[in-house]
């Protein structure tokens, strides 16, 4: 039997707006306030998003009452879940000795430390507010350092939000987003696929390339699977060619492993972009990497430095005392590898335990697939369409998820160290339940 959207989900949906009256009238308000109703693309949900009301461990529980298991885990930032006393502890004490001190202090020394002791390549450091700040701060330190302009990235991986790293649109990718300069957009080079051939003919073919950025164990977290050779053949052509290796760490740093996933594959970049585990659910991230990169943060005396070498960086909560303390004990606690361990092992049994219920329901269309503490779940598909195929029913399984007590991101999810085995169960049936009752809907047949 295959998954295919035979119906529209009307009972579906009426049970949603049914389970969800709180979240509703929440979204009703928001829609006069933000553009459809969100602060962030990927929480856009139709009819309406569910609201949350508080926290804790891995589960969150709905304006309406419901508690649900959660597989967003702060956009990947919760290795040690909501709320995790040793992260609570941190963040109070430091709230009530200040929370800005417009100043240097101890805790940004202690957060480097604990960087650069866990991430291989990180020679010194630079805190920055987020993980689009971090990949912002890599491309134009290369840029000045190689003296050269384009980036090479690879379809589809994500690097955040700012002009140098958007994809192009249309069926050949070939266009900029609607506000992005076409002279921005040209100094992009975006590699249909991970492959070091391509690699290294684009890196023949064009002496301008100031540096390669990569999601290292695939685009969105291991969305898409590479080669076990991708990364350290990356490092190798890099170097031939005189381009900056920058390592988009900022889902796998902490996550991976505590190196994250140079140490993992044992690969040093030049650079590394980090963020949400290091900031342990505030805001929060950095660069790390080559001392001699790094130090175009300088500042010199000299004139000549200043003008043509510098990089002028401010930032408001650049090491904000308050996600140092989070990070700080953040990076302490998963040093020993020990929570990242028991985050992986779930993901692996909840890799398993779907694919037996996909088996079980017949859905041989479908696969479950993942890395680390990473679950996927997609349709087989033709080579070159999108996973995101056919929305309509990946909205019906969000919702049958949600009614059913999960939150994934769509159809991805994330692990932390204390989701529990009753959870792993949980889940389990649910996804089985919310099958059952996509079929009984007739919106898979
Ligand atoms: C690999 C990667 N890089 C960069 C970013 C951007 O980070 P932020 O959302 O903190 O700006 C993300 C966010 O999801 C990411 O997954």
């Amino acid at each position: 039997m295959t998954l295919t959207a035979t119906a529209p989900a009307e009972t579906l949906e009426a049970s949603y707006q049914q389970a969800f009256p709180k979240s509703r009238a929440l979204h009703e308000r928001a829609l006069e306030r933000f553009p459809n109703g969100v602060t962030h693309d990927a929480r856009y949900m139709y009819p309406f998003p569910v609201y949350i009301d508080r926290a804790s461990g891995s589960h969150k529980w709905t304006v309406d009452g419901q508690n649900i298991i959660d597989y967003w885990m702060g956009h990947g930032s919760l290795l040690l879940g909501h709320s995790h006393p040793v992260i609570v502890e941190a963040i109070t004490a430091q709230a009530a000795r200040g929370t800005h001190f417009g100043a240097c202090h101890e805790l940004e020394i202690e957060w480097a430390d604990q960087v650069m002791r866990l991430v291989p390549s990180a020679e010194t450091v630079r805190f920055v507010s987020s993980g689009t700040e971090a990949t912002l701060m890599a491309i134009r330190l290369s840029r000045t350092f190689t003296g050269k302009r384009k980036v090479v990235k690879f379809h589809g991986h994500y690097h955040g939000w700012h002009d140098q790293v958007m994809d192009g649109i249309g069926p050949h990718h070939d266009r900029p987003m609607p506000g992005i300069l076409p002279e921005v957009f040209d100094a992009l080079i975006s590699l249909p696929v991970a492959d070091l051939n391509l690699v290294e003919d684009t890196l023949k073919q064009d002496d301008d390339i100031a540096c390669l950025i990569l999601e290292p164990t695939g685009a969105l977290f291991g969305g898409t699977e590479h080669d076990e050779d991708l990364v350290p053949g990356l490092r190798r052509l890099t170097e031939q060619y005189g381009v900056v290796f920058i390592m988009d760490e900022v889902v796998t740093g902490f996550r991976c492993a505590p190196g994250g996933a140079q140490a993992y594959y044992g690969v040093k970049p030049d650079l590394c972009t980090l963020a949400k585990i290091l900031a342990a659910g505030l805001n929060g991230g950095a660069v790390a990497g080559r001392a001699d990169i790094m130090a175009l943060l300088d500042i010199r005396s000299d004139s000549e430095w200043q003008t043509t070498k510098k990089m002028l960086h401010y930032g408001t909560f650049n090491a904000n005392p308050l996600s140092a303390a989070a990070g700080i004990a953040m990076l302490k606690r998963i040093a020993d590898g020990r929570d990242i361990a028991i985050a992986n092992e779930r993901a692996a049994l909840l890799r398993h335990q779907f694919a037996q219920v996909l088996e079980d329901h017949q859905l041989d269309g479908w696969r479950v697939y993942g890395s680390f503490s990473g679950i996927k779940l997609s349709p087989v598909r033709e080579p070159g369409t999108a996973r995101r195929g056919n929305l309509n029913l990946l909205h019906s399984i969000r919702q049958g998820m949600l009614l059913h007590g999960i939150d994934f991101m769509g159809v991805d999810g994330l692990t932390s160290a204390v989701h529990s085995m009753e959870d792993i169960e949980h889940t389990t049936a649910s996804f089985d339940a919310t099958l059952t009752r996509l079929r009984d809907d007739g919106i898979i047949a």
